[in-house]
Order: structure tokens, then C-alpha cells, then sequence
């Protein structure tokens, strides 16, 4: 299945993000920065956090509420249940404001581009999206400019309708993102990190970045706490899912199919589940080449992982059983996921979100 066919029924909403994603990244009248905002554009990612704000937002009020006969109660479905008439989709009170949807879903798209300028100068990554990243090309300095600069505008976007709640789904994600950076780089290379601390940090670093733009959806759609609180999890969850395969494809990928040059985390000394999967399931003398591998802190400054060694980590890994035990976590998050989406009516926009689990998830690695 591909992304294109998964996001057909926001197309046209993709298209207008996009349109206000390249006058907002260009609107400086200095010429280089306009010049920088526009080679934003030329390297575009999966669009994932817009297209969740879309579908959220339609899948939440785009179906009938079940009857009165309706199934077992919930929560959920007794929120369903009860939402006033002037909720619906088509009414004509209801209608979100699309305006509101196309700025929040842009502001998403931004705070997820700045966060990755920002995370290519932690990692030293070279390429990204198959173009060489910011850091690459105009290093640190203008990188991390760039990346505050990129911030502002999401919070531009955000402020122009001022809905308090939408600021503060906002505002959370990117301290928790922030902070789950934070403590990922903190924890650099100590393989005793738990698998519930690696967690707490996937959640942070991506989870709450799609949980918000799944809430913001449904807090521009007007639904009712338990339907934002369903696809906030939802979001959660398929964010947690994408980190894990992220991590994955970073050890057995290749630079075609990622855009990127794999490696990149092991190599900065970044520990992800697979790697904790595979220290457990190792004796101590390969357990201490996989710290070798991670690198080690210096006087001058932390010395990288070298390439020679990921190739040997990648035949560790596919030997042993972290993957298939890295699958199975994965697995369990993409059901939780879907289990969010039950008590939602069907409808084309909630195919799509069941579609995009599967594409997160269901991708070889
Ligand atoms: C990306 O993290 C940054 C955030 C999620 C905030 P990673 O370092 O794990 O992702 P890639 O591999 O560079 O895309
Ligand atoms: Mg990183
Ligand atoms: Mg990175």
C-alpha cells in the first residue's frame, strides 16, 4: 500500500498544507533565509503529523453516531452517542473551521522539520529525506537558528485563531518532545537503560508529537474529551510503533529506501529498542563489542562509532531473536492503536488511519 493511496481522501487538504507550508517557510524579505525556508521545501518528508490532523479530525465526525441499539456501552461510544447534533459533519453550525485544520496541520508539519534540523545536528547526520540536511550543508550555527526560526512560525500559525486549547496541545508536545531529546542524548550509550525508560523516551521524542496532532483534530473537529482523548492515544500509540521501526531500519535499512544514511543512531551512541533487545540476548563479550560500537565519551568530546562496526551489529541482530522480540512490541503498539479507532463509525478517513498503522508497521525490517 502506498502513502499517496493511504492520504487520497485528504488530497486536496495535503495540497493546501503544502501550498501554506512553502509561502510561510518564504516569507522572509531577507533573501538567504527565505532562500533556506524554500530548500525546506525541496526535501519534503511522509507529511504524517497533517494527514493526522485530517483524519483524525474526519474520522472522529465524519461517520453516524451508532443508535440507540447501538453497541455495548463505553466511554467512548457514550460520548459518540450523546454528541450534539450541531457536532456533525454537514450541519450547518458544525463544520470545523478548515482554515483552523490547514494552520494547525502546517504548524505540525514545522515543529516536526525544526526538530529534525535540531536532531541532525545531535546525530551528525549527513542526509536526510536524500538531500544533504541543513547541518550538512551550512553546519551547526545556521542549524540551530534555523530550527528556532522554523518553531516561531508553527507558533505563528497557532496563534492566529488563538484557541486556547489548541496552544496548549501544542505547546505540550514539543516540551515533552523536547525533553525526550533531552534525556535520549543523556542516556547515550548506557546499555542498562530499561525498556520502559527507552519507552518514556519514544513517547516524548515522537509519541507526542502524533498524539497532538491527533488531538488537535479532534479538538478542531469539537468533539467531546473521551473522542480527543481516543485519538490523542491513538496517535500515542502509532507514534511509539513508528519510533521502534524508525530504530530498526537505522541498524538493518538501507540509504535508498530510508533517504538516509543508515546508522546514524548507533553511531552517535543513541540507544534504541532493538540494540536493548539485543544486549539481552547476548553473552558479556558481545555485550561489550556492542558498547564499543556505540563509542565512548572523550576528553575532546565524544569519539563516534565506526561504520566497520555496524555491519557486524547488523549480522548480531539478525541472528539473534531481538528483531522478532522488537516485532512483537511493535505488533502490540499497532494494535493498541487500532483498538482506539473501535468505537469510531466507518468511514473512508478511519480506513485510512487503520492503513496507516499498517503501513508503519508492516514495513520489512
Ligand atoms: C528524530 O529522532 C527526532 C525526534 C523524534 C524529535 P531520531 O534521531 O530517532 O530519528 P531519525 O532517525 O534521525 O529520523
Ligand atoms: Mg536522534
Ligand atoms: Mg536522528
Amino acid at each position: 500500500m502506498k502513502l499517496e493511496d493511504i492520504y487520497q481522501p485528504i488530497a486536496d487538504d495535503l495540497r493546501e498544507v503544502d501550498e501554506l507550508l512553502r509561502s510561510t517557510l518564504s516569507e522572509s524579505q531577507n533573501a538567504a533565509v527565505s532562500a533556506m525556508g524554500v530548500e525546506l521545501m525541496e526535501s519534503p518528508g511522509k507529511r504524517m503529523r497533517p494527514a493526522l490532523v485530517f483524519l483524525s479530525e474526519r474520522a472522529a465526525c465524519g461517520g453516524k453516531p451508532p443508535g440507540p441499539k447501538g453497541p455495548a456501552a463505553s466511554p467512548l461510544r457514550d460520548a459518540l452517542r450523546r454528541r450534539p447534533q450541531a457536532n456533525w459533519r454537514g450541519g450547518e453550525a458544525n463544520m470545523s473551521d478548515r482554515r483552523e485544520l490547514v494552520e494547525a496541520a502546517a504548524a505540525m508539519e514545522l515543529i516536526h522539520i525544526a526538530s529534525l534540523i535540531h536532531d541532525d545536528v545531535l546525530d551528525e547526520a549527513s542526509v536526510r529525506h536524500n538531500k544533504p540536511t541543513v547541518n550538512n550543508r551550512y553546519g551547526g550555527d545556521i542549524s540551530i537558528v534555523l530550527g528556532d526560526y522554523v518553531y516561531s512560525m508553527a507558533f505563528q500559525l497557532i496563534g492566529r485563531k488563538g484557541r486556547g486549547e489548541i496552544f496548549s496541545c501544542v505547546s505540550e508536545a514539543i516540551h515533552a518532545m523536547c525533553e525526550g531529546e533531552l534525556i535520549h542524548v543523556c542516556q547515550r550509550r548506557n546499555l542498562d537503560l530499561s525498556e520502559r525508560n527507552y519507552i518514556v523516551i519514544a513517547e516524548k521524542k515522537t509519541g507526542s508529537l502524533f498524539a497532538a496532532s491527533c488531538l488537535a483534530g479532534a479538538i478542531i473537529g469539537n468533539q467531546p474529551k473521551p473522542i480527543q482523548t481516543a485519538m490523542k492515544e491513538f496517535g500515542m500509540n502509532l507514534g511509539v510503533a513508528f519510533q521502534i521501526v524508525d530504530d530498526c531500519k537505522d541498524v538493518v535499512g538501507e540509504a535508498a529506501e530510508l533517504g538516509k544514511e543508515p546508522g546514524q543512531d548507533v553511531l552517535a551512541g543513541d540507544i534504541t529498542l532493538p540494540l536493548l533487545a539485543l544486549s539481552d540476548s547476548v553473552g558479556q563479550a558481545e555485550r561489550e563489542e556492542i558498547k564499543k560500537m556505540l563509542g565512548s565519551p572523550g576528553p575532546k568530546g565524544p569519539w563516534r562509532g565506526d561504520r566497520g562496526g555496524l555491519q557486524r551489529l547488523k549480522t548480531m541482530l539478525v541472528e539473534s531473536d531481538a528483531l522478532s522480540r522488537t516485532r512483537q512490541i511493535v505488533a502490540s503498539y499497532a494494535s493498541g492503536a487500532k483498538k482506539r479507532l473501535d468505537g469510531f463509525e466507518d468511514s473512508a478517513y478511519k480506513e485510512s488511519l487503520t492503513l496507516l498503522v499498517d503501513y508503519v508497521t508492516q514495513n520489512n525490517f
